[in-house]
């Protein structure tokens, strides 16, 4: 019997990550404790002022008075929580919320999860297994996972494996898609490619042509669009819908994030039918043996979906990117994303200590950002990731670019990389 061992991927991941993240905590670069915000001005627990350019709720639609106001009646009906399965009982915001986003996804039937990850965990089985009556399979599935996947598609290779191979690929280089999907042809595979929308690191995923090529190989398209969701698209419909001229593909599967800035929590999934969502309502993990979201935050999501709806939305995405916008003028499209249809930009530095600086500089200059090192950027880099959103001001957009180019007066140079693909492939 070979009694050797392969390392198990957490192992090799934990001793790969150096102590660059540990001291960012330590030193209150990262990882702080909120007590207070007005806009983006957030108060941390040591009485400190400052401009964040650190969370995902780009439209700041987690503070608007509709939500709080919905939050605040659903609790006085229902309390914090029905705590229970969805299939046993569920809180009356739950369909409402569903049927808002069928109206915001036209065409596509909808099932909300507690978050974004457990539709990846209670969908992808469902597909792989041939379940979901609208995407059939006559051939096993073959796993196409895109290499800048998030890490929650990623971490599921072990339970996808029972349904098929999975290999990694890269989206962006076309003869490597185009073999792959040969290769699944030869098989007798049905190729299922599981890409972002737009990455929480990267740019943008060509989402509509890559779901040509799967539709031409017989394949799937799976995409996960938390990014995208809101900040683009009709009705905040998200990047990837967009793209798809607002019509869901017969070959594809749209999951997408309510806590980024949809302005509440959880997540959900449209497919094509109704038939669709009655298996996943019915064999889905999480949502046969989880609980729904919790009452006041669907209520929340409820109020947010009918924002959607309105008007308002459409203000709201024209001033993020007149703020985006805005910085990458100002910075003369120096950083990672520039030009991009996405509210991240990244400053990427050769190594963690001048990273680690770079951080320490600008929040001595009021602005706290998200500091990231391996697995999310290659070993040995730091990356300082900024979120916009349509809160920020002007002044506080300024005060970023003129704090990044002291930086650099100071010899600590950033570099706009061409594409980060974070290094959490889980493999054996
Ligand atoms: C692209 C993407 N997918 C999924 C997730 C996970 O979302 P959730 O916390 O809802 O599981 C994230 C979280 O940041 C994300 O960025």
């Amino acid at each position: 019997m070979d009694v050797k061992q392969k390392q198990d991927w957490m192992t090799i991941r934990r001793s790969r990550t150096t102590g660059a993240l540990a001291q960012a905590i330590d030193e209150g670069l990262t990882s702080f404790t909120v007590v207070e915000r007005h806009g983006k001005q957030i108060t941390t627990e040591e009485g400190k002022v400052f401009t964040e350019f650190v969370s995902c709720s780009y439209l700041g639609l987690e503070h608007h008075p509709a939500l709080i106001e919905a939050a605040n009646q659903a609790m006085a009906r229902t309390g914090i929580h029905l705590s229970s399965s969805r299939g046993a009982m569920r809180p009356q915001y739950l369909r409402q919320l569903e049927e808002l986003l069928e109206e915001i996804y036209q065409g596509g039937s909808v099932a909300v999860f507690t978050s974004t990850s457990n539709v990846h965990l209670g969908v992808l089985p469902l597909l792989g297994s041939g379940s979901l009556p609208n995407y059939p399979l006559t051939r096993p599935v073959h796993w196409l996972m895109d290499k800048t996947a998030h890490a929650s598609m990623q971490v599921l290779r072990g339970i996808l494996e029972q349904f098929g191979p999975v290999s990694r690929v890269d989206s962006a280089d076309e003869p490597s898609v185009q073999q792959a999907l040969q290769n699944c042809g030869e098989n007798q595979r049905t190729p299922v490619l599981l890409i972002d929308g737009i990455g929480s690191m990267n740019g943008l995923i060509p989402v509509a042509e890559l779901t040509r090529k799967l539709a031409a190989a017989g394949g799937y398209v799976y995409v996960d669009d938390a990014h995208g969701i809101s900040i683009v698209g009709r009705n905040g419909a998200g990047y990837a819908f967009a793209a798809l001229d607002h019509v869901l593909p017969s070959n594809l599967i749209l999951a997408g994030s309510l806590s980024k800035a949809f302005g509440g929590a959880g997540g959900f999934v449209v497919v094509a039918g109704a038939d669709d969502i009655e298996v996943i309502s019915t064999l889905a993990n999480p949502l046969v043996f989880g609980h729904s979201i919790m009452v006041p935050m669907l209520a929340a999501n409820v109020a947010a979906a009918k924002l959607h709806l309105s008007l308002e939305i459409e203000i709201r995405q024209e001033q993020l990117w007149k703020n985006v916008n805005l910085f990458d003028s100002l910075t003369g499209n120096s950083l990672m994303n520039a030009g991009v249809q996405s509210p991240v930009r990244g400053a990427l530095f050769e190594n963690e200590v001048e990273g680690l600086e770079a951080a320490r500089l600008l929040r001595d200059n009021g602005i706290l950002l998200f500091p990231v090192f391996y697995p999310l950027v290659p070993d040995g880099n730091a990356m300082l990731r900024f979120a916009f959103s349509s809160e920020h001001k002007e002044s506080e957009i300024r005060q970023l670019v003129n704090t990044l180019f002291k930086i650099r007066e100071k010899g600590l140079n950033w570099a706009k990389p061409q594409a980060i693909a974070p290094q959490v492939q889980v493999t054996q």
